[in-house]
């Protein structure tokens, strides 16, 4: 067994969605140490919090940049090895951009970045440096999904011919509506989220995991987003439609306006010979239709006791097996990086990050010039 992989983390911190998802999913393969940090812009909770999770003080930094200097000072064996950034988006390209130019391995939030052209870049830097560079989709790393994702290839419901993903969420209901409210999330900040909100934030989800499913490459969209008010610049939801180099059409219908909807993700994928259903609120039920017959219900056994926790510390519809399905994409990218054999659906890499960029460009691309089809350029 190799040593524990020391990684270092950006962002997560107390008061964040995402970092507690990343803390234990890193441990539950027991392949990572989180030896520092820089888990909060503000110097006082970032200290208060690396104590918390039991960092050395020495080790929690005030910035990504000091971080990556006092890192690099450390010997070797010491030293990070690879760093999660679990920041707002606009933090993204810059703190990976420097992580690669000095050497660590990343593991970064979706979306890659805040542009397209920021995201081709990266690329460039990962295939110079050879360095493992993950992207949390995270829903991929469900057992059930990986499942989905086997049985298509083998044929189970024959050649594809429809897709369809929902991701619906109500969370911006309450703060839509008066212009001072909308400043509650960075999300609605263009300046730190990017040019999409609902789509950079959730259909980028439903894109890469059609892509996954499948194996499919999605190069045609044509979006239409809702705003709801003049005055209010980021989508906060949107229809598209989309096709795929082979021809097979579907849709990827996207809100955070589905009033009372926690995290509704559903994909369906649907085949010649038979459909395979799966709703990430129940994510260990697969729904397997076939012309003809019963519709089977295949539930994955897969479920980890030891992670039952009384109450949730993830918002709602967040069921406990994401704590696997993150791991699941912590422990492919701890075999890329102990050079361990593995499947390349292990962990969703920069290709796919840059995809996703390429993905929210087009969309707002086609909205904008009134509901157009749009093609992904793949370059
Ligand atoms: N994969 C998923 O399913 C999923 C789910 C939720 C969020 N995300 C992504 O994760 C990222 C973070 O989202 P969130 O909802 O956790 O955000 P959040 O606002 O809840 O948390 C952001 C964290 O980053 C910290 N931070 C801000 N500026 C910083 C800086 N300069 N240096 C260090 N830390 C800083 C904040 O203190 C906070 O702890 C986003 O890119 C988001 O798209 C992904």
């Amino acid at each position: 067994m190799s040593k524990k992989i020391r990684l270092g983390i950006l962002g997560g911190g107390g008061n964040s969605l995402v970092g507690i998802l990343h803390r234990i999913a890193a441990k539950m393969h027991n392949k990572y140490n989180i030896v520092g940090g820089v888990f909060s812009r503000d110097w006082d909770s970032n200290i208060e919090f690396a104590n918390e999770i039991k960092i050395s003080p020495s080790r929690a930094y005030a910035d990504y940049e000091i971080m990556i200097e006092r890192e690099l000072k450390l010997p070797e064996d010491q030293r990070m090895q690879a760093v999660s950034i679990l920041t707002p988006n606009f933090l993204h390209y810059p703190m990976a951009k420097s992580l690669l130019e000095n050497g660590f391995h990343v593991i970064c939030e979706k979306p890659l970045t805040t542009t397209y052209a920021e995201a081709k870049e990266l690329r460039s830097l990962v295939q110079k440096s050879g360095l493992v560079f993950a992207v949390t989709y995270t829903y991929t790393g469900y057992p059930t999904i990986r499942k989905i994702r086997e049985m298509i290839s083998q044929g189970a419901i024959g050649e594809v011919q429809k897709v369809d993903a929902q991701y619906y969420q109500g969370w911006i209901n309450p703060i839509i509506h008066k212009s001072e409210t909308r400043m509650d999330t960075w999300r609605l900040d263009s300046k730190k989220s990017g040019i999409s909100c609902c789509i950079g934030d959730i259909g980028t989800h439903a894109f890469d995991m059609l892509e996954y499913l499948t194996q499919l490459k999605i190069d045609r969209v044509l979006a239409d987003l809702n705003y709801l008010y003049d005055d209010n610049k980021m989508d906060i939801d949107g229809s598209i439609l989309i096709r795929c180099t082979n021809g097979v059409k579907g849709i990827i219908r996207t809100s955070q306006i589905a009033t009372g909807e926690n995290n509704n993700f559903a994909v369906m994928i649907y085949g010649k010979k038979g459909g395979l259903k799966w709703e990430q609120e129940n994510p260990r039920v697969l729904y397997y239709m076939q012309e003809g017959k019963e519709v089977q219900i295949i539930e994955s056994d897969n479920i980890n006791n030891d992670l039952l926790t009384k109450d949730t510390i993830l918002p709602p519809g967040h069921p406990d097996e994401i704590y696997d399905a993150m791991a699941n994409i912590y422990n492919g990218v701890a075999k890329a990086i102990n050079k361990e054999a593995y499947e390349h659906s292990e962990f969703p890499t920069i290709i796919d990050g840059v995809r996703g960029m390429n993905f929210i460009e087009s969309v707002v691309e086609s909205h904008e010039k009134g509901n157009v089809w749009i093609t992904i350029d793949n370059k």
